[in-house]
């Protein structure tokens, strides 16, 4: 895989060796952001685990930890370094608007932002969103008391802008569907957009940042019995995307 920014700021990007300046300026880049004000609904573990799974389709992407808590960059990197691999992909920490603002030259198809869950950096919140993003996921719990908060959230952020967007419902019940089947309907009543694919809560990707583990990793033996759903729903996710991606971008 080409590397872009492992373990680097983005400030050092551009000596690094990421692809021939004539191809970076021939790539048409979708910066997506992953929010949601909320904390805890699956931000980091969608950013992670799409990024991987978009990887395994030949995307050349790069995933950026714009949380102070650096959950994505460092936590999750560390285990996978400590294990003795890497996470399969670019990644770089960084929360600089001018910065940020570079990520569009490197020749990446995807830049793909985890942002804060809180809203103690709100400007930055505001900038990767309103401004930054081409396009926006947002995490969701298939919850009833998640809807008003997710749609005030759309409202705030979101729906103004026009961009893109869909909702991703996660950490669902395996065997509660009809949670899920409510969520959609209350997302249709509203005309939200939302993935088809819903990420379903499983042990494995529980365990897997402390195992430094990405889904596309994940077997039986280091993931458990459902290792195969929770692989496959992040695959559905990233289907899903690809069909929007390329149908815009031609890419
Ligand atoms: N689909 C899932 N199944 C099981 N655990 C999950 C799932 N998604 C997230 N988690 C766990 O829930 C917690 C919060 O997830 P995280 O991705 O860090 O959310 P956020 O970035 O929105 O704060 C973490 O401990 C994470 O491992
Ligand atoms: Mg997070």
């Amino acid at each position: 895989m080409t590397q872009v920014a492992k373990h680097s700021e983005v400030a050092d990007v551009p000596q690094q060796t990421g692809a021939p300046e004539a191809e970076r300026a021939a790539v048409t880049t979708r910066v997506i952001a992953i929010c949601n004000q909320k904390g805890g609904v699956g931000k980091t573990t969608a950013t992670i685990n799409l990024g991987a799974t978009l990887a395994t389709y030949g995307r050349r992407l790069l995933v950026v930890d714009s949380d102070p808590q650096k959950s994505a960059s460092s936590g999750w990197a560390r285990q996978a370094i400590k294990r003795g691999g890497d996470l399969p992909f670019d990644y770089t920490y960084e929360t600089n608007p001018a910065k940020l603002a570079k990520l569009r030259g490197l020749g990446c198809q995807e830049v793909i932002i985890d942002t804060p869950g809180s809203l103690e950096n709100e400007e930055l919140q505001h900038y990767i969103i309103k401004e930054l993003a081409d396009e926006l996921i947002v995490p969701m719990e298939a919850a009833y008391l998640s809807f008003d908060p997710t749609e005030a959230f759309l409202k705030k952020y979101i729906l103004g802008t026009g961009k893109p967007y869909r909702l991703l419902m996660s950490r669902t019940h395996p065997s509660k569907p009809g949670r899920v089947d409510e969520t959609k309907k209350w997302a249709a009543k509203r005309g939200f957009h939302y993935f088809e694919t819903h990420i379903r809560t499983y042990d494995a990707h529980e365990s897997a940042p402390a195992a430094g583990l990405v889904c596309t990793q994940y077997t039986r033996s280091n993931s458990g019995a459902y290792f195969a759903n929770a692989k496959n729903d992040f695959q559905g996710v990233a289907l899903e995307y690809l069909a929007g991606a390329t149908s815009k971008a031609g890419a």
